[in-house]
């Protein structure tokens, strides 16, 4: 899944490009410019490393909380093929997550420091994954809108200027590509059957739309990093530019299932080519980020408890390592010498 809007600012972040060292830093944009690729142990303005760092963390803990609104439905989808498909997404999300952390420790950072942050508090994580899955049509709306959402923003992710994240992203894009058809289906099936599945997946359009909007994160006008990211090739489009994209794309799909989207302003503009919606709630994407939303202490805790369950695994890997490490004894203990 996705990166959070980058509004989550690093006090470290606030020094300025500027402080470093000129003949360095005019190198390292000209590489950028040029589309050469970052690799971990290249020069990098501090600020660079540290907003990598931020929002890849934030993407691999996204994945990570994401799995959490879908495993809820594994035990109880409606059929085999349905169980194994939705069984093999959330995997996926678990992967994605785990390639994001290591492609964050190319960075230097530390995983434990990582995990820290996400289980205290202090780190940020896509808040779309504080609502709530109430039926099985939100299974076929959350592959749909926020797979859908995610690849919308991860795409431009595969061209990013650091090496690790976007080649990570070329396989997480085709991965989420299948869990955005595997959602769509869902609501394809749903939308061909009785009156009640029809009522069930509207329903959850309508619970899911305004929040998969949000997904791509404040207005412009509001958005702190865009200006530094777009330079230094982290970023390619704008958070309002994607939004429009995904509206483009995904109000004729709605059409398509025959369902409305909930929002009585929508209209086509002829003029631009564009779908124009209504105004966001952004005090809602604001409550919901600081901690409002209906499920941020549920997830948070479900992340807790696994911790705390995986705590032998993490032991025994450790002295797994720490035995492999040592020297090795070999077969037989060597004869000990008789005293000179
Ligand atoms: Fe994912
Ligand atoms: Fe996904």
């Amino acid at each position: 899944m996705y990166s959070q809007a980058l509004d989550q600012r690093d006090p470290l972040d606030r020094r300025d490009a500027a402080d470093e060292a000129p003949a360095l830093e005019a190198g390292f944009q000209a590489r950028i410019d040029a589309e050469d690729k970052i690799e971990p142990n290249d020069w990098m303005p501090e600020a660079y490393r540290r907003s990598l760092i931020r929002q890849i963390s934030q993407h691999a803990h996204s994945e990570i909380v994401g799995m959490g609104p879908e495993g809820n439905w594994i035990t109880r989808a409606p059929s085999l093929r349905r169980k194994a498909a939705l069984l093999a997404k959330v995997q996926d999300e678990c992967g994605h997550g785990v390639y994001l952390y290591a492609a964050a420790e190319t960075l230097g950072a530390a995983r434990e420091e990582l995990v820290d942050q996400l289980l205290s508090g202090r780190a940020k994580y896509s808040s779309i994954f504080n609502y709530p899955t109430l039926s099985w049509a939100d299974i076929g709306a959350v592959g749909w809108l926020v797979d859908g959402a995610a690849i919308m923003n991860q795409i431009p992710l595969c061209r990013c200027s650091y090496g690790p994240y976007a080649r990570a992203m070329i396989r997480i894009c085709k991965e989420e590509s299948f869990h955005q058809r595997q959602g769509f289906e869902i609501m394809l099936t749903l939308c061909r059957g009785t009156d009640a599945q029809r009522a069930m997946a509207q329903d959850a359009l309508d619970r899911w739309w305004w929040p998969a909007l949000m997904m791509f994160g404040p207005p412009d006008s509001e958005s702190r990093h865009s200006d530094r990211s777009m330079r230094w090739k982290i970023k390619r489009f704008t958070n309002d530019g994607l939004r429009q994209k995904f509206i483009d794309a995904t109000v004729p799909q709605a059409q398509y299932l025959g369902l409305a989207v909930p929002d009585p302003a929508l209209r086509f503009d002829a003029e631009t080519g564009h779908w124009q919606i209504g105004p966001i709630d952004w005090d809602e994407f604001h409550r919901v980020l600081a901690g409002g939303g209906a499920c941020n202490r549920e997830r948070l805790e479900a992340r807790r408890q696994a911790h705390a369950d995986g705590a032998w695994v993490r032991a025994a890997a450790a002295a797994y390592a720490a035995k492999h490490a040592a020297p090795h004894p070999g077969p037989h203990p060597a004869p000990a010498r008789a005293a000179a």
